[in-house]
């Protein structure tokens, strides 16, 4: 079986993530969409959180289950027997720190490949930061995250 997945922060998921899960969801046997922690990163949504609002974006899809994880990607990847690391590329930008991410988890553990796939044009400028700026003052976001999540996003804000 072939069996990917796709890492991220995922606080919280885009329409941009979604495109990616969608698209690798026809190309693998299975997706294990994996939300771990980036240390440099201050999250709004806590770990449950993010895992939910992925379930509840990707019900439709039978063959995506969510995972979260606390450590490496590539400990992620042996205990849900996965070789394959799909990541989405939106831009130049993306390209130099995605191609150590990659190198990176090849030297951890050589069995490991990333396949990117790029990210579609109409979703290259959404970035789960500019989501929760433009909540977060009050602009409109439902051209950018899953028509499903857009209450979840704007109650947190009235908290
Ligand atoms: N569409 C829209 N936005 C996208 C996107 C897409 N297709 N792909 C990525 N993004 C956005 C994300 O929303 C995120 O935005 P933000 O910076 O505003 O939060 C940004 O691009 C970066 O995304 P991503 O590449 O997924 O990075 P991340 O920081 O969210 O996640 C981890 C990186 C979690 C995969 C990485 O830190 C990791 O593997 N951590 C575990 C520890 C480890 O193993 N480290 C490696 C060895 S050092």
């Amino acid at each position: 079986m072939k069996r990917a997945v796709y890492p991220g922060s995922f606080d919280p998921i885009t329409n941009g993530h979604l495109d990616i899960i969608r698209r690798a969801s026809e190309i693998f046997d299975e997706v294990v969409v994996g939300v771990l922690v980036n240390p440099d990163k201050k999250g709004l949504f806590d770990i449950e959180e993010r895992v939910k609002l992925i379930e509840k974006s990707t019900s439709n899809i039978s063959n995506v289950r969510v995972e979260s994880f606390t450590g490496l990607l590539i400990d992620l990847m042996k205990k849900a027997d996965a070789k394959i690391i799909v990541k989405g590329l939106r831009a130049i930008s993306d390209f130099e720190y995605e191609f150590q991410m990659a190198l990176l988890n090849n030297k951890l553990d050589l069995s490991i490949e990333t396949v990117f796939l790029m990210t579609s044009e109409n979703n290259s400028y959404i970035s789960s930061s500019s989501i929760k700026q433009i909540a977060m003052f009050g602009g409109s976001i439902v051209d950018f995250v899953p028509e499903i999540i857009i209450n979840d996003i704007l109650e947190k804000f009235k908290k």
